[in-house]
């Protein structure tokens, strides 16, 4: 079955589409003939094309060229540096868990003067006139918010995900802390309350509790963290893995909350690489009379992909779920909140309660990103984003490394990088000196702590955006484990053992950054988008 329809050549329109085809030969014909398809592999019979998103080449162009021409003509600088940052991610081979490539479509609607309009408030009630584009935009992200996911309500105005917590949080303390206490005083809103009973609401808020999984497990810091607000705000515990098998151990979960009784059980991570039972932990939210709320900032675009359905779609169970809208799901910089019907009003006072004015052209964007991931080619892209993680993972086991749960279940591998001898701050460098951009982070009960770590996360999103395979995954893991074997960890200047200097023989380094390059030039960023 070849579904080649999306396909525009004679425009160099590239397309978003894995499609599996019964011949390989005949396929590497309509492969060449199209130009536009970025790679193929083959698995028996069955041969997998993936390319990356569709765009008009020559309208995004012609788009960015214009573009940059104004803003030179003001402050050539920076137009410079836009230009060096297109060559900087076209030429890196990145395995950041948490970054992507949007669409021209999503990044060109920012630009716009939708960024002049203030507009605090709500779709239809805001504080300022004149707001109906702004409603617009705002409307339309988050009806594609609510359908792609079958949330109930939709709230599109975060910033980032550390403020779609902060709104999350606070629509939990206004609904459970201060609607009760309203009601007590029998008023309807805070300036009605005496003195002495804000003064006693005020007290009521600092003291509340939640639990959220440990940094170390690979927890976010918004999870109740003190050098976050949410850690200044609440009094947190937290949950870890099975230490035996790193696994999210729900017992504990169930334990801790008993215990501690929570207001609120947040669930979600940055780096643990599993997928996560959401009605086990509802079931433990509710046995405990807590407030789920799961961020669900790293694996939004799996979610919205179906690859997470079920009792592993959080968006049923969760009371409220947050999102950034950047990382898996491939849309701005942002974040979102959705949430069950009886938080919604709450969720809508995120600004100007949390939240300063709304980013309308960001708004914008995300509906743009949204629009997308509704088609089918996003659900095919998550498909691979999971499948490209598992042929990373399995890469990496085949060449005698350690991974974090032995695997992975979604778009991030966590690699435990003491088996060579190295702490994560020296195995990130020797990677990047090499051409290979990852981050380190802490594996659970890491003895390196949180600074120079024992682990590299590894993510999948942005390579498969570019139109990665598995075997170009495999070959990623290959080039990994070349580099961490030929690194040696390097004496510091008084001769004591150093958590931060390797040496790595040059010929290594410059051996893999050849072979990155064959595999970017493979997988051309925004194929056929010329700015000379
Ligand atoms: C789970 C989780 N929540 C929240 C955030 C914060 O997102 P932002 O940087 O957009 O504030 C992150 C970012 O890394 C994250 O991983």
């Amino acid at each position: 079955m070849v579904s080649v329809s999306w396909v525009d050549s004679s425009r160099a329109v590239t397309g978003a589409c894995i499609r599996w085809f019964t011949t390989g030969e005949r396929l590497r014909t309509v492969a060449a003939r199209l130009g536009a398809v970025t790679g193929y592999e083959t698995r028996g019979a069955m041969t997998q094309i993936t390319t990356p998103p569709a765009f008009d080449a020559a309208a995004a162009s012609t788009a960015y060229r214009n573009a940059l021409d104004v803003i030179a003509a003001v402050e050539p600088d920076v137009a410079s540096a836009m230009r060096q940052e297109l060559t900087d991610q076209r030429e890196s081979l990145k395995l950041i868990a948490s970054e992507n490539y949007a669409s021209p479509a999503v990044l060109l609607a920012m630009g716009s003067w939708l960024s002049d309009k203030y507009a605090e408030g709500t779709i239809g009630h805001r504080f300022y006139a004149g707001c109906r584009n702004v409603d617009t935009v705002e409307q339309l992200a988050a009806d594609h918010a609510r359908a792609l996911f079958g949330a109930p309500h939709a709230y599109v105005q975060p910033h980032s995900g550390i403020d779609a917590n902060l709104v999350a949080f606070w629509a939990v303390l206004a609904q459970r802390v201060e609607a009760p206490a309203l009601a007590a005083a029998g008023v309807r809103q805070v300036n009605d309350l005496s003195a002495e009973d804000w003064g006693q609401l005020r007290r009521a808020f600092g003291n509340q509790r939640m639990i959220g999984m440990s940094l170390d497990a690979g927890g976010h810091l918004t999870h109740g963290f003190r050098p976050n607000i949410s850690g200044k705000m609440f009094d947190q515990m937290s949950y870890g893995t099975n230490p035996e098998n790193g696994l999210l151990d729900y017992d504990e979960v169930r334990r801790l909350a008993r215990e501690f009784r929570p207001l609120i059980l947040m669930a979600g991570y940055s780096a643990y690489p599993r997928k996560i039972n959401f009605a086990t932990m509802r079931e433990i939210a509710d046995e405990v009379d807590a407030t789920l709320i799961v961020d669900m900032a790293h694996f939004a675009g799996l979610v919205a992909g179906k690859v997470f359905t079920g009792d592993f779609d959080p968006v049923p169970y969760a009371h409220v779920t947050t999102t950034t809208t950047h990382k898996s799901l491939r849309g701005p910089r942002g974040g979102m909140v959705l949430c069950q019907p009886e938080f919604s009003d709450s969720v809508d006072r995120g600004c100007p309660l949390v939240l300063g004015g709304p980013l309308a052209h960001v708004m914008a964007a995300k509906a743009v990103a949204l629009a997308e991931a509704r088609q089918a080619a996003f659900a095919e892209y998550a498909r691979a984003v999971a499948d490209n993680a598992v042929a990373l993972a399995e890469g990496l086991l085949r060449r005698g490394a350690n991974l974090v749960t032995g695997g992975t279940e979604n778009h991030i591998v966590l690699l435990d990088v003491t088996s060579f001898g190295l702490t994560g701050r020296q195995a990130e460098s020797a990677l990047v000196d090499s051409g290979i951009v990852t981050n380190r982070n802490s594996v659970p009960r890491d003895p390196n702590g949180a600074w120079y770590t024992s682990g590299i996360r590894l993510g999948t999103p942005a390579l498969t955006s570019r139109g990665f395979g598995a075997d170009d995954l495999d070959r990623v893991a290959d080039l990994i484990v070349d580099v961490l074997t030929a690194t040696e960890p390097a004496a510091a200047r008084d001769g004591a053992a150093s958590k931060a200097r390797y040496e790595l023989p040059d010929d290594v380094a410059k051996r893999t950054h050849a072979a990155a390059n064959e595999l970017l030039d493979a997988h051309p960023l925004y194929p056929g988008l010329d700015l000379s």
